[in-house]
């Protein structure tokens, strides 16, 4: 056990996501149970910046495992892209003898750490949140599977009315660089089509499996869309060349928006941030530094900061094949 560590701080940073409550819940308690000091910063690294610390007990998370959002607030912090703002971060942690951080977050959050950790040495842990599981060295990302249930419900409702007036919708759902709640939700939700950034089907591909689908029987369809894909300038623009393209069908087009971002948190995000928030205090106790902690195949793990920002897409394409089979 670490000697040195008596007091932790604790954050969320830039995107919210449900199940970062339980996270902070999970750290403050896991302090309490080994008699560690724990301190949360508001509004994250912003709230590092200005001092806008209050300490937590473990009363102190009561009621929240069940609440979307996060209690201590989330900020995507300009002044931290500054020296002079790490500076002044640096200098209430120094002030507060704070001697650790965990930082919960995406991939902003992380390279914030890095950056923070070449200048200051200072100890620091993440905890991957944000809905969008484009974090490598863990299967799942905290609010990534509430995010898809969210969807899933989404898209039921929406294919009422597709069913009703044998109309095509267009869904368009979150995920700036990553297709995986598109592809996801997707096939959870029995889409025609699904368009992620990693794949580019190209209009005319897009247009000849319509056409098939409709040739095959069906009435109605559901393309479910990830908001970094490409293929049309943007969902608007693509429902008009489809509607162009495919006499016979009434486009509609749906943007789920920040819906999918909040929301009170599922089991599996509950249990998934209450096993890493107490994972990252006990990386912290055993002397571990600049990592995050991941889950990978069930089993707690921790990578470098750096190798959870790696570019590479953790997105399995046989999955592409799943949705091509079916929904024929
Ligand atoms: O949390 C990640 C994310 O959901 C992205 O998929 C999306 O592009 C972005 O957040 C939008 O966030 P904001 O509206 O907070 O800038």
């Amino acid at each position: 056990m670490s000697l040195n560590i008596k007091k932790i701080g604790v954050l969320t940073s830039g995107g919210d996501a449900p199940g970062m409550n339980a996270a902070i819940r999970a750290v403050v308690r896991s302090c309490a149970f080994h008699k560690l000091e724990c301190v949360g910063m508001f509004r994250g690294y912003e709230g590092l910046i200005e001092g806008d610390f209050k300490a937590l007990d473990a009363r102190s998370v009561k009621n929240i495992i069940n609440r979307g959002g996060t209690f201590l607030k989330s900020a995507r912090s300009k002044g931290f892209f500054t020296k002079e703002g790490r500076q002044k971060a640096y200098d209430n942690l120094k002030k507060e003898e704070i001697d650790a951080l965990v930082v919960i977050g995406g991939d902003g959050t992380f390279t914030g750490a890095i950056v923070f950790n070449e200048e200051h040495d200072f100890p620091t842990v993440g905890i991957p949140g944000t809905i969008d599981n484009d974090i490598n060295g863990t299967d799942y990302t905290i609010g990534y599977d509430t995010a898809l249930n969210t969807v899933v419900d989404a898209i039921d409702k929406i294919r009422d009315t597709a069913n009703s007036h044998n109309r095509l919708f267009l869904v368009e759902v979150m995920g700036r660089d990553a297709g995986d709640i598109a592809l996801n939700a997707g096939i959870g939700a029995g889409a025609e089509e699904i368009l992620i950034p990693e794949e580019d089907m190209g209009k005319d591909r897009l247009i000849a499996s319509l056409r098939r689908s409709k040739k095959s029987g069906k009435s109605s369809s559901i393309i479910v869309v990830s908001e970094g894909d490409q293929i049309g300038k943007n969902i608007f623009s693509l429902a008009k060349y489809i509607e162009e393209n495919m006499e016979s069908y009434e486009v509609r087009v749906t943007v789920l928006g920040h819906i999918q971002r909040g929301g009170s948190p599922s089991c599996f995000d509950r249990v998934l941030a209450s096993r890493m928030g107490v994972g990252a205090v006990d990386a912290l106790l055993n002397n571990e530094r600049n990592i995050m902690i991941g889950v990978v195949h069930n089993k707690m793990t921790s990578v470098a900061f750096s190798e959870a920002l790696k570019g590479e897409n953790k997105l399995d394409l046989e999955l592409i094949r799943v949705a091509d089979i079916t929904s024929i």
